[in-house]
C-alpha cells in the first residue's frame, strides 16, 4: 500500500506541475508580432505591420510558445525549377502506373488494356484515379504551390484538367502515366537500354509523325526540371488563353482553346522539353534532333523512343526502330466541344 500511495503522489505532483506549466504558458500575450525577412507572422493576426521599423523594440522580444523556427518554409509561389542532369532523386523510376478514369465507365476494351499491363509487369503498383481523388490527390501534393493548385482546381474542362493531371503526378510522384487506352506489350524494366539504365531521368516515345512526343504514355522518376518545365509552360499557356478573351481560368472553354494539343498536350509538352533540354544542355537542340529517330536516343537524362516503341500502329509497324513497347488505341474522342473524355 506505501508504494501505492507513494506512486500516486508522484502522479498527481507531475500532473499539477504539467497544469501550473500549461496555465503560465497560456498567459502570455499571444498577439505579439514576430518579424523575420519580409514575412510577417502572427498566429492570432491581430497586429499588422505595415512598417516594420515602427515596432517598439519591446514587442520584438518573443515569448518562447510564440516563436517560430528561422526557417519557417518560406514558400515558393513556383515549383523549384532545376537543372536534372546528373540529379537523380532515386536510382531507378518508380515502378507505379497511374491512371485516370473519365467520367464513362471503364469498359471491356479498356480492362483488357488495364490488365496487359499488370500481366506483362507483375511487380507493377498501379492506381486509377477518378475525379474525385485526383483531386484530393492535387490539394495534398500542390498545397505549397497555389498558383498550381488553383489553376488546377478552377479548370472546368475535363481534357484540360487531364493533361495537367497526369504532368503533377509525373512531378510529385514520378512513375508511367498511361492513358486507359494503351496496351502493353513488353515489361517497362526492358524500356531502357542497359547502358542508359543509370543515366535516364525520363523517358518519352514518338508519335508516328516521328517529331512529337506522346502523351498517352510517359515515365519519369520524380522532380525532375523537365516536367517542371512542362508545368510551367501550361499553366503559362492556360492563363494567356484566359488573359487573351478577358476571363478567368475558371470560365475556360473549348472554343476558347484554340488547339488543347498546343495549350496543354503533346505538343505543349513537346515544345516545353525541347527547350528545356536546349537551355540546360546550352547547345542547339530541337526537332531536326529527334526527327525519326531508329533507336532509344539519350538527351542528356531524357531518352527518347523511336515511333515504334508508342506510336507502332500509327506508324505503320515499322520493322527497322525496335520493339513496339505499348499500343495507343486512340479510344478517346476527347477533342469533342465540351473537352469531355467519353470513350468507345
Ligand atoms: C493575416 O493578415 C494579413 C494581412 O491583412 C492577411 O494577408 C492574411 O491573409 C491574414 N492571415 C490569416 C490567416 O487570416
Ligand atoms: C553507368 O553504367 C555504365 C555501364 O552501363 C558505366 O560505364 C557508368 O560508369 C555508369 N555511370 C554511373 C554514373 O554510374
Ligand atoms: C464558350 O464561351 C463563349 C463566351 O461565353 C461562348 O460564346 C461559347 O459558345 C462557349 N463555347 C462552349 C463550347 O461552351
Ligand atoms: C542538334 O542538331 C544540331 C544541328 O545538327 C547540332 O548542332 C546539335 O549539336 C544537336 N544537338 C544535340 C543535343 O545533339
Amino acid at each position: 500500500m506505501g508504494r501505492f500511495h507513494y506512486l500516486l503522489g508522484l502522479l498527481l505532483l507531475f500532473i499539477c506541475s504539467c497544469l501550473w506549466i500549461a496555465s503560465s504558458l497560456g498567459k502570455q500575450p499571444s498577439n505579439i508580432l514576430i518579424t523575420h525577412g519580409s514575412c510577417v507572422c502572427n498566429e492570432d493576426n491581430v497586429t499588422v505591420a505595415s512598417d516594420v521599423g515602427d515596432i517598439p523594440s519591446n514587442q520584438l522580444e518573443v515569448p518562447i510558445k510564440d516563436m517560430k523556427p528561422i526557417s519557417e518554409p518560406n514558400i515558393p509561389s513556383y515549383l523549384p525549377i532545376t537543372n536534372s542532369y546528373g540529379h537523380h532523386t532515386q536510382p531507378s523510376i518508380p515502378l507505379k502506373l497511374w491512371q485516370k478514369a473519365g467520367s464513362m465507365k471503364i469498359n471491356d476494351a479498356r480492362q483488357k488494356d488495364i490488365h496487359s499491363w499488370l500481366d506483362v509487369n507483375p511487380r507493377l503498383r498501379h492506381e486509377i484515379l477518378t475525379d474525385e481523388s485526383a483531386e484530393e490527390y492535387v490539394r495534398e501534393n500542390f498545397a505549397d504551390y497555389p498558383d498550381v493548385l488553383d489553376l488546377y482546381l478552377s479548370l472546368p474542362v475535363p481534357i484540360l484538367k487531364a493533361d495537367l493531371l497526369r504532368q503533377l503526378i509525373l512531378y510529385a510522384d514520378g512513375g508511367i502515366w498511361s492513358d486507359l487506352d494503351v496496351t502493353c506489350h513488353r515489361p517497362i524494366n526492358t524500356w531502357i537500354p542497359e547502358q542508359y539504365k543509370n543515366r535516364t531521368n525520363v523517358v518519352v516515345g514518338l508519335e508516328f509523325d516521328g517529331f512529337q512526343f506522346s502523351s498517352w504514355t510517359i515515365m519519369t522518376k520524380p522532380k525532375t526540371s523537365h516536367i517542371v518545365a512542362i508545368i510551367e509552360y501550361v499553366v503559362d499557356k492556360l492563363k494567356a488563353s484566359a488573359a487573351q478573351h478577358s476571363v478567368t481560368t475558371a470560365e475556360l472553354n473549348m472554343t476558347m482553346i484554340s488547339d488543347v494539343v498546343d495549350v496543354t498536350g503533346p505538343q505543349a509538352m513537346t515544345v516545353a522539353l525541347l527547350q528545356n533540354l536546349q537551355k540546360e544542355m546550352g547547345v542547339p537542340f530541337g526537332r531536326a534532333n529527334i526527327t525519326d529517330i531508329k533507336e532509344p536516343t539519350l538527351f542528356q537524362d531524357m531518352l527518347v523512343l523511336p515511333n515504334a516503341a508508342f506510336a507502332s500502329r500509327q506508324a505503320g509497324f515499322p520493322e527497322d526502330r525496335g520493339p513496339y513497347l505499348v499500343e495507343h488505341h486512340y479510344a478517346g474522342s476527347w477533342k469533342n466541344a465540351n473537352g469531355g473524355e467519353t470513350q468507345s
